[in-house]
This record gives C-alpha cells, structure tokens and sequence, in this order.
C-alpha cells in the first residue's frame, strides 16, 4: 500500500471483487423508435426491474458529448496547483474538488461541479429553521477556455434529454407527460465532470462508494474503460454496465422513487477503479427547484395503497448532504428512509 492514505480503504465487506460480473440484461432503448407505447413500456420494465437503462439516439449531438469529453480531458490533465485555484470550499459547494467522501469513506476520483441555473438557489443552511437562502455561482477555470461555453450548451442538450426521458416516466406510471415539469423551474440540477486516476490499489479502494443518487434522474456519460457497477435487484450481486459508445446512462433517484411511491426505486451503485487506465464520466443530476416538497404523489396513492414517506423539503436535504460530503462526519448521512412512514428497511 505503501503511500496511499488510509482514508481510501474500505471495510472488507464493501471492497470489489476484481473479478467482473459484465451485465446481462440493463435494458438499452432506442428513443427514436416512433412507438412511443412501446418506448414507455421498455421504460416501466427497465425502472421496475432494475432502476437502470441506457439510451441510445438520444438527442444530444455526439459532437458536442465528444468536445466536452475531450475539454474534461485537457482540465484534469493540469497541475493540482492549477486546479486548486478553482477549488470548492465551506462557502461555494461548486468548482474543483478532490476530496469527496462516500459513506465516511474518501472516493479515488478528483470532480468539477458546475449548476445549470448560475446562480442557483440553494438554503443558506441545513438547519429546518433557517429560511435564508443563498445564491451560488459557477467557477470556471482559465484553461481550457472554451470550458465553460462547451459545459453551458452541453447543460441544455442534457436537460432536454431528461425532461424528455421524465415525460416518458410519467406515461409508464399513467400521468401526463408533463405531470414533473414544473418541479424543475428554478432547478438544483448540475452537471460533474469526473475524473477517476490509476489507482494502485483497485481492491481496496473504489472511485466512488456505494450510493444512491438523491435527486430525481441521473443521465451519464462514460467513456470506453468501464467501471460502473449496478446493485441488481434479484439477488444483490454488483454488475459492470457495459460501456456502449455515444450512449447516455439513466438512473432514478431516490425522489423519483418517493413521487413513485416506492413503483420505481432508487438503486445502488458505485464505482471501480483500475491500476493502468484513467477513466472520465459526466453525471447530469436532474434536480427539482430548492423549495419542493417532496412526497408521493396523490395520483399514486390511496387507502389500499397510502403514502410510504413523510414529506420533505429538497432543499434541506440537498443541503444535508453536500456538507456531510464536504465534512468526514462521524454520523450516517441523511438519508431518504428516515422519512418512511414506517421503517422497515436498511
Ligand atoms: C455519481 C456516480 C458514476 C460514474 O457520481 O453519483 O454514480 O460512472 N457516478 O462516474
Ligand atoms: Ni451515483
């Protein structure tokens, strides 16, 4: 192990085995297929049974994908002083950031986290009795100087997509297309660039520790080495999503599995690294505005069917965890069970 900081190890039952188990069976739709019932239904079968799809002719040109890739690329490749001039910190949640921890555990991955909205609103604190909020803006660094143009245009071909992929989801529970559209005016969303270096100890330590994703739909790039791993929900084996090129990964979140009444859940995943090759990917976290309340939706419920979880506040939560994030806490992270109705799980 020599010089690798202790912080990066992971108890024994979490560390991945180096022997893949490659996916068979993560559904991968085609959008362009002009069967909408037939998309939707791909999509309900795809939510239901594993949380997970992929999607191919998407929409989002693939030369623009390929230049932001490429600008990710050329960012990371700079110094660590270079980077740092951009960093996050305890007042600006946004920027370059090396230091994320998963679950108290630190990810072997170095991240760039710019918002959709700039600014974006977010509570100025997580505490439930502070009403102040606050205004957070992008920082972009100098080089390479197309990034932030690239990162902007890129930022609405991938919110398109999602409320594309939303209007779907809604068809397959039975609501209308645009039931989710007006959650995400004013959004939390944002995008991350991800950057996840050889790893001398890929047995270890992971590129980022078994999650859940706590917004609403997760639309992500990766490139050709492949890492991602899925908890399925069968038998709670972990598997690789195969990279397919140009592709785009969609996960729900937990509050999608909230609005869902627990229909669609919200599924585990994390990340392996490797000793030889650096790996890039681009997390799309579709978030609804800082002010939803999030809760099962009336449409989905009734006296046979009532509603699992209490209601909260998005912005709150958000707020909650990006300090846990920032901060090694020595409690759990706040998480969506703590507001079931009746916890009978994890
Ligand atoms: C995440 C995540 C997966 C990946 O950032 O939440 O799950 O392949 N990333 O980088
Ligand atoms: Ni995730």
């Amino acid at each position: 192990m020599g010089e690798v900081d202790p912080s990066f190890i992971q108890a024994i039952e979490h560390r991945p085995k180096l022997t893949v188990t490659e996916a068979q069976g993560i559904p991968l739709i085609d959008l362009s297929i002009s069967d909408t019932q037939l998309v939707v239904s791909q999509i309900a079968e795809a939510c239901k049974n594993w949380g997970f799809f992929q999607v191919i002719n998407h929409g989002v040109p693939l030369q623009l994908q390929e230049k932001v890739f490429l600008a990710s690329k050329s960012f990371f490749s700079q110094s660590k002083e270079e980077k740092q001039r951009i960093r996050r910190d305890e007042f600006n949640p946004l920027g370059y950031y090396d230091t994320e921890h998963t679950k108290n555990v630190r990810d072997w991955k170095e991240v760039f986290d710019f918002t959709v909205e700039n600014p974006m609103v977010m509570p100025a604190s997580p505490d439930p009795q502070d009403k102040d909020v606050e205004k957070f803006i992008n920082q972009w660094p100098r080089n390479p100087n197309y990034l932030r143009e690239l990162c902007e245009e890129y930022a609405k071909e991938v919110e398109k997509l999602s409320f594309k992929i939303m209007g779907l989801i809604a068809l397959s529970l039975g609501l209308s297309a645009n039931r989710f559209d007006e959650f995400f005016k004013d959004s939390t969303s944002f995008i991350r660039l991800n950057y996840y270096p050889p790893c001398p100890i890929p047995d270890l330590a992971l590129g980022v520790g078994r999650h859940k994703d706590a917004g609403a739909l997760t639309v992500l790039y990766q490139d050709d080495v492949g890492g991602l791993e899925v908890k399925r929900k069968t038998d709670g084996e972990w598997i690789r999503v195969k990279p397919t090129p140009n592709a785009y990964i969609i996960n729900v979140g937990d509050i999608i599995q909230v609005w869902s009444n627990d229909r669609y859940e919200s599924v585990e995943h994390r990340v392996m690294v490797n000793s030889e090759r650096e790996r890039f990917s681009i997390p799309f976290f579709f978030n609804p505005s800082h002010s939803t309340m999030v809760k099962p939706l009336v449409e989905l419920t009734n006296d046979e069917n009532p509603a699992n979880y209490k209601e909260y506040n998005w912005g709150k939560f958000f707020a909650t965890r990006k300090l846990s994030n920032f901060k090694k806490l020595a409690v759990e992270n706040i998480q969506i069970n703590h507001y079931k109705v009746c916890i009978a799980e994890e």
